[in-house]
């Protein structure tokens, strides 16, 4: 099986986990793209949905979801979303589409993080995928060179404004012994907005995408 359709099984297989009448959180990428193919079979039995990023609502739209802000809603039951690499702990490497910033946010409003993904993003430890870091522009080269003193080797991302209107450093060689201490480290430093760790909110449910199906755990 293609990755591609274990992405789309992967994708589809979340629908189990949406409810009737509720708010769906929906994040960002390609395998997420099939989560919202599969969603617009049911979009006529939920309230609407909070999106991660602008090009995620801008396919929520096409199809005709409602989307809600973020600020109107209290909890989300759950938040569909994919990631670059998982562990065994369910500690994720995200952003590499470059919307790390939404996506925290809108993971953190939900109470079940559903995570769909191909077998390829399974690792044993984090760290082959570098890690982005979401940055004010101003804070580039600062938050650059500490970055290389916590060991790393951050790469600037030429061309990439988040939605927020900031930069990505993606940082490669980072050595993530304990994820949730290096997450708080990256995340005080000042002009970073978010790193692209997710262990202190890790995923609830990982459906994973394989040529056996798709598993659960
Ligand atoms: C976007 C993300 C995505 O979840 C991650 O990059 C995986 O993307 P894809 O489903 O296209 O492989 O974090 O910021």
């Amino acid at each position: 099986m293609i990755q591609n359709e274990m992405k789309k099984s992967a994708g589809w297989a979340a629908l189990e986990y949406v409810t009737k009448g509720s708010i769906v959180g929906v994040g960002t990428g390609s395998t997420v793209n099939y989560f919202i193919d599969a969603l617009d079979t049911m979009k006529d039995q939920i309230k609407g949905v909070v999106s991660s990023s602008v090009i995620s609502s801008e396919r929520l739209d096409k199809i005709g979801i409602p989307i809600f802000d973020s600020n109107e809603v209290a909890y989300l039951d759950i938040y569909v979303d994919s990631a670059d690499e998982i562990n065994a702990s369910k500690y994720m490497i995200k952003g590499g589409g470059a919307a790390l910033t939404g996506e925290k946010i809108v993971a953190a409003i939900a109470k079940k993080f559903i995570c769909i993904i191909d077998d390829t993003k399974k690792v044993d430890v984090l760290g082959r995928f570098p890690i982005p870091v979401e940055v004010i522009p101003m804070a580039r080269s600062y938050v650059g060179r500490e970055l290389v003193n916590l060991g790393g080797d951050p790469c600037y991302r030429h061309g990439c404004i988040t939605d927020n209107g900031n930069v990505i450093l993606d940082v490669h060689n980072l050595k993530i012994i304990d994820a949730k201490v290096l997450e708080n480290k990256i995340n005080a430093i000042a002009g970073v907005v978010t790193v692209g760790l997710f262990a202190n909110r890790g995923a609830d449910v990982v459906l994973e995408g394989t040529q056996k199906g798709v598993l659960k755990s």
